[in-house]
């Protein structure tokens, strides 16, 4: 897309915006078909295989003629003058604390967005790539895997060189709203955060020199850098770094059962379900005053003192990052949007299952802190004392809390030329629909 094009398109999305900010999503479709009309002419005989009616697929050319990047907004995403915004009913609710802890229609925190569809794009490209680690074998999405809520299903993830981590890989879904990442928050945005996997010795184990001259000195990626930031001349760290965090931030879940049920419908809950988000958002259990709607975390660090694995030393969290004695053990409150999908839980991986993860919290405040070591537990951690019932009902409420609606797409062909890690190690069940070559393209 060129700029005369990106203008067009924005002229066309601000006069609909202007409208009715409502009517958006009412008519999302025709929005969507306003937003890239002028961008539809498409080569169609050139294409090898793509998903036109999936806003999120890439038009990936034959690989002599190189890979071509989305033009469109993932869903979720409107694009404006600004890039890709994010358009959510959550966003028209008030305040967190017009509603009280745990209400249903609360707002949303401030979150990352405006990158371009391009950039998006590039960045889902880099994140499926091995080409990013030092030795090619390993990509972000293997520890970080799409069908395994963004997670790796490992208790502890294990690096390029087969090195074992001293933690569990969180979910990326939503991680636009984060503004601290890691477990013991020590990075302030993905730009940051992205450089510690990408230069550790125990992850993709890479260096600037090294990662640069892989980028620039391939075939496709300069190309794919210039359609996404629209400059030449060489890729920069600054562009990578960039370009993941726009793939990262475009992870959007907000679309599950229970946000039906926020949003009105009581049908999409069953009983059971409504019992357990009650629980779950009752001053016995307490959950939401952490986990807060509709993020199901409140984007703080608490100590609740969960223990390690056998054999495993004391992780101290945020102590080392605040140098503080009082964050000993503390811990960024993790968000439980596609929580089913992400086992085993914990910074540790310590629970297998997310019962056993409910039922520490039951278990009797500091139960599982070692015998003398100090741990200024928050003050929401306490004896509840739930029945075996409720715990189980608080389990089947958080498993409403799956959508999966944003899944990107994962690129079968990779620029590198390198082979998926993912799709190789995991084939079985993980061929992507979407990709499937469909009649209708070719
Ligand atoms: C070897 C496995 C591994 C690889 C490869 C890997 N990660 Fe991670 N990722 C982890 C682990 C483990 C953590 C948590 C580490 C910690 O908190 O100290 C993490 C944390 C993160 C977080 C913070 C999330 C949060 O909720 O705070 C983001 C974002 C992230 N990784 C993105 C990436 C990106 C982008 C790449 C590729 C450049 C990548 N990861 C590669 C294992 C991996
Ligand atoms: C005081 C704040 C607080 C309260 C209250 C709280 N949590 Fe947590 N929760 C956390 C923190 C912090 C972690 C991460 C701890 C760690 O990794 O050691 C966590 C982790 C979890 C996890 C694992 C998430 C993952 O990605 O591994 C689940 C599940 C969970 N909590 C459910 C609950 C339930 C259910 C309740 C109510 C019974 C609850 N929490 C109450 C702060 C809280």
């Amino acid at each position: 897309m060129n700029r005369s094009q990106l203008g067009a398109v924005a002229v066309g999305v601000a006069v609909v915006v202007g409208l009715s900010t409502m009517a958006l999503f009412v008519a999302a479709p025709s929005t969507a078909a306003l937003s890239t009309a002028p961008l539809a002419v498409k080569t169609q005989a050139n294409l090898k295989w793509a998903a036109p009616e999936d806003p999120f697929a890439s038009e990936l050319e034959p690989v002599d003629r190189g890979f071509k990047l989305a033009k469109h907004c993932p869903p979720s995403f409107e694009l404006t003058d600004k890039g890709c915004e994010l358009r959510s009913l959550y966003q028209f609710y008030d305040s967190v604390q017009g509603r009280g802890v745990g209400g249903t229609q609360t707002s949303l925190p401030a979150n990352r967005d405006g990158f371009s569809p391009q950039q998006i794009d590039l960045g889902r490209f880099l994140f499926f790539d091995p080409l990013l680690s030092g030795d090619g074998s390993q990509s972000c999405a293997s520890c970080h895997q799409p069908d395994k809520g963004f997670a790796d299903g490992k208790a502890l993830s294990v690096g390029a060189t087969g090195a074992v981590g001293t933690r569990s890989a969180p979910s990326l879904w939503n991680s636009a709203f984060l503004t601290r990442l890691f477990w013991d928050g020590r990075a302030t945005s993905l730009e940051e955060q992205a450089q510690g996997p990408l230069y550790a010795a125990n992850e993709m184990n890479n260096n600037p020199v090294q990662l640069l001259a892989s980028l620039n000195g391939n075939k496709h990626y300069p190309v794919m850098f210039e359609q996404a930031f629209g400059v030449g001349g060489g890729i920069t760290l600054d562009q990578i770094y960039t370009s993941l965090a726009a793939f990262q931030s475009s992870l959007i879940s907000l679309n599950s059962r229970y946000d039906q049920y926020a949003h009105g419908n009581h049908q999409a809950l069953n009983e059971r379900e409504i019992a357990g988000l009650n629980v779950f958002r009752s001053f016995v259990a307490r959950c939401s005053e952490c986990h807060q709607p509709p993020l199901f975390t409140n984007n703080q660090i608490a100590v609740i003192g969960t223990p390690e694995p056998a054999g495993m030393a004391l992780d101290i969290g945020a102590e080392a990052t605040f140098n503080s004695a009082k964050l000993k053990g503390g811990f960024k409150v993790p968000t439980l949007r596609n929580i089913a999908k992400t086992a085993p839980y914990m910074h540790s991986g310590v629970f297998d299952n997310l019962r056993d993860a409910t039922e520490f919290y039951t278990k009797g405040r500091g139960h599982a802190v070692p015998e003398g070591v100090e741990m200024n537990l928050h003050w929401h951690i306490w004896e509840p004392d739930l029945a075996e019932h409720e715990l189980d009902l608080i389990v089947d409420f958080m498993k409403t809390l799956t959508d999966e609606t944003a899944k990107p797409q994962v690129p079968v062909t990779l620029p590198s030329g390198l082979e998926q890690p993912i799709l190789s190690t995991a084939a079985d069940h993980f061929v992507p629909e979407a990709q499937v070559i469909t009649d209708s393209v070719e």
